[in-house]
């Protein structure tokens, strides 16, 4: 098919590159001078395991192609993605929708043959039935323009993996020939076995902030319970193995440590309590206040428990961090717990050093005045404590042996719960984690 996808940040790219790998030809339409530039040449502006390769094949396939003309998207496609995204509004809760409002409002005036746009951005339930109306109000093609809504549900990290093999396929749809044109765009996933639920909009849009506010206070569930093992002496490790074991409760999003960061999970969260608010409903999603709350909590109590590693007194003490991305396996330092705490760390007065296998550009255009160093064991040079606070496999290969002579004093905090704490207590390290023994 000759679809469009509007957007090409980390969610348009990759459908762009994922979708012209199976086939379709797709007309990328990117509003940013240099990444559209960039993404033209084959190249991902951003770090994300295996879309180099995809973007650049399908690049050089011919397949995918980048314009910044509306009018050429309308008269390339029947099938337009919409996939820009909606931040957190900078006074408010709210995300803010702006974006998708251009989009469709870009767009619509060009489109005077039937047409579908699809709604792929995560926006507040209600969205998608006014985008609607305002694309069968501005197209000439009227009530044959139609919109669906498509939620992506793409984990950075495993973007390729997650939009090539999704787990689920949600349309919101007011039209059963909406419905057709994506089963027939999907075929391939469906026969595939990937299961498929067709619903209303307001269904679509509100599953999408419902599994991310869900995982979010799975994340924060255990925190909470982290806390309580601390003050019993208990291990949040062996119990989030223990209730893991669970079917119903499952292992998976119950790692205690820093807490959920990131472009997605903090700010659809606080939209959803905004909505709920705009909706009169606001006392039902109350929890989700606390949800953020026990997240915020986790950050600031590693400020407190380094401070009190260094002796209490945080000023011209010398700390090593390991990690900046909020995640490993991603340079995105949107919302990071890790840089937050480096950054708090700093601003109270200690010397900060940090090092991430691939954020450290990110980090260090977003926050300048950290010190950034060249490999995990350079940030160690003279430190008074160090902190691990993004869990890069490499992190996990330093042995104390590795650090000798290297550190001032041999202190250690796992704010990802992933290190083996005896081997670096054997070797005469004072090491400290959340919830653990
Ligand atoms: C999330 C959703 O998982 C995805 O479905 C949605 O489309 C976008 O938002 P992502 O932001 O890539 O994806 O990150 P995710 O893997 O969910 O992790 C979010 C944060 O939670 C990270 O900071 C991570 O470190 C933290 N986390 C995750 C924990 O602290 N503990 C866990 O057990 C799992």
């Amino acid at each position: 098919m000759r679809i469009t996808v509007i957007g090409c940040g980390y969610l348009g790219a990759t459908h762009a590159a994922a979708m012209a790998d199976l086939g379709h030809e797709v007309l990328g339409m990117e509003i940013d001078p240099d990444k559209r530039a960039a993404l033209s040449r084959g190249e991902v502006p951003i770090y994300e395991p295996h879309l180099d390769d995809l973007l650049a094949s399908s690049v050089q396939s011919g397949r995918l192609r980048f314009t910044d003309s509306y009018a050429e998207a309308a008269a390339f496609g029947d099938l337009h993605f919409v996939c820009v995204g909606t931040p957190q509004q900078p006074e408010s809760l709210a995300a803010d929708i702006s974006q998708v409002e251009t989009a469709i409002s870009g767009l619509a005036p060009h489109l005077d043959r039937p047409a579908l746009v699809v709604g792929k951005s995560t926006v507040p339930v209600g969205t998608a039935e006014r985008m609607a109306e305002r694309l069968a109000e501005l197209a000439p093609a009227g009530a044959d323009a139609m919109l669906a809504w498509n939620p992506e549900f793409l984990r950075e990290g495993f973007a390729v993996e997650d939009t090539l093999h999704p787990d689920r396929i949600v349309i919101g749809v007011q039209d059963g020939r909406a419905e057709k044109q994506l089963r027939n765009f999907y075929a391939p996933m469906i026969d595939a076995g990937t299961p498929i639920v067709v619903t209303d909009f307001a269904t679509a849009e509100l599953v999408k902030v419902a599994a991310n506010a869900f995982l979010a206070t799975k994340i924060s569930f255990i925190n909470a319970m982290a806390e309580v093992c601390e003050a019993t002496g208990a291990d949040v490790v062996d119990l989030a193995d223990s209730i893991g074991y669970d079917a119903r409760i499952g292992r998976r999003f119950l790692n205690a440590g820093i807490g959920f960061g990131g472009g997605c999970l903090p700010k659809d969260i606080r939209a959803f309590v905004h909505r709920a608010g705009e909706l009169g409903v606001e006392d039902a999603m109350t929890f989700l206040r606390h949800i953020d709350d026990v997240n915020q909590r986790q950050r600031e109590r590693v400020v407190y428990i380094a401070s009190a590693m260094v002796g209490g007194n945080l000023v011209g003490s010398r700390i090593a961090v390991w990690g900046a991305a909020f995640k490993p396996d991603s340079d995105d330092v949107r919302d990071s717990p890790a840089l937050w705490i480096a950054g708090q760390l700093h601003l109270k007065g200690a010397h900060v050093r940090v090092y991430d296998p691939r954020a450290t550009s990110t980090a260090s255009t977003r926050f300048p005045t950290l010190n950034y160093a060249d490999s995990a064991i350079e940030a160690c040079r003279d430190a008074d404590l160090v902190l691990h606070l993004t869990e890069w496999p490499e992190f996990r290969r330093i042995t104390p042996a590795d650090l000798d002579g290297i550190v001032a004093r041999p202190r250690l905090f796992d704010g990802r719960n992933v290190l083996d704490l005896d081997s670096w207590r054997s070797a005469g390290w004072t090491a400290r984690a959340l919830g653990r023994r």
